[in-house]
């Protein structure tokens, strides 16, 4: 079993071998898609809704965080694990760097915050205490309520620009590779060419040097809501309804 490391994502880009990754919140699912072979595993702060039921991100505290990354790390091998930091807990680069230790107190390989050009002094504080970094810029989620949607990023000149910029704060502060999320597909493909470092897609096109989704969209464990750029290979709700109908019908017909 070849582990995963940050430079093992790094050099990806170089050897045009395409980065896999999927969130992930618990010890089982952990253990299945890194048996699969899934190269990063993310505990997202996305568990806000997938596995708390908040209407989004932005109620996830660093606890649950922890308490998600200590299992999904009980159940990875192979594969690199990121953390999310959530809201309010990198407000500063003292917040920071103290906030990204506790995830890698709990097992995470390296942590992942929301931003470019306005996190560059947090994300400098995180590289620079050794602790090996993933951004994340176009939408972001954590700033939702702000923005008032999940809107596509980089569909004017001026916005195209402001990515790149981000783009290259990641980079130059450090970051081993980058999350571009909801980005125009021809911005992103731009932003894939200019940086060093691999990026890595959630809805943003093909031309990403790799892709993550949200475990419960990829196998259809959130019916309620899908977002437009995921196909899902399964039906898990589905099965889970039949299995729960099987068993009542068994039990009460006696
Ligand atoms: O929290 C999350 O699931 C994420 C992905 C959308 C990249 O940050």
């Amino acid at each position: 079993m070849n582990k995963i490391t940050p430079e093992t994502i790094r050099s990806s880009k170089r050897i045009h071998h395409g980065i896999v990754a999927l969130t992930a919140y618990d010890y089982p699912t952990a253990r299945i898609l890194d048996e699969a072979g899934i190269d990063l595993l993310l505990v997202g702060d996305s568990l806000g809704m997938t596995v708390l039921g908040h209407p989004d991100t932005t109620h996830v505290q660093l606890e649950e965080v922890i308490h998600h990354t200590r299992a999904v790390a009980r159940g990875t091998s192979a594969a690199l694990l990121v953390a999310d930091l959530p809201i309010h807990s990198y407000d500063d680069a003292d917040q920071a760097v103290a906030s990204s230790k506790r995830l890698i107190d709990a097992g995470a390989h390296a942590v992942k915050l929301e931003g470019g050009q306005a996190c560059s002094a947090q994300i400098r504080a995180i590289t620079t205490a050794g602790i090996p970094f993933v951004g994340h810029i176009g939408m972001l989620p954590q700033h939702v309520r702000e923005e008032g949607g999940y809107r596509i990023k980089g569909r004017t000149a001026e916005q195209r620009k402001f990515l790149l910029d981000d783009a290259r704060a990641v980079e130059e502060s450090g970051g081993f590779a980058v999350v571009l999320e909801l980005i125009d597909p021809v911005a992103a493909a731009e932003i894939t060419r200019a940086v060093s470092i691999p990026t890595i897609g959630i809805g943003s096109g093909a031309g990403c040097d790799g892709q993550i989704l949200v475990f419960h969209d990829l196998v259809g464990y959130f019916p309620w809501f899908r977002p437009k750029h995921v196909k899902a290979e399964g039906d898990v709700a589905g099965e889970i309804r039949k299995a729960a109908r099987a068993y009542i019908e068994r039990t009460r017909t006696k």
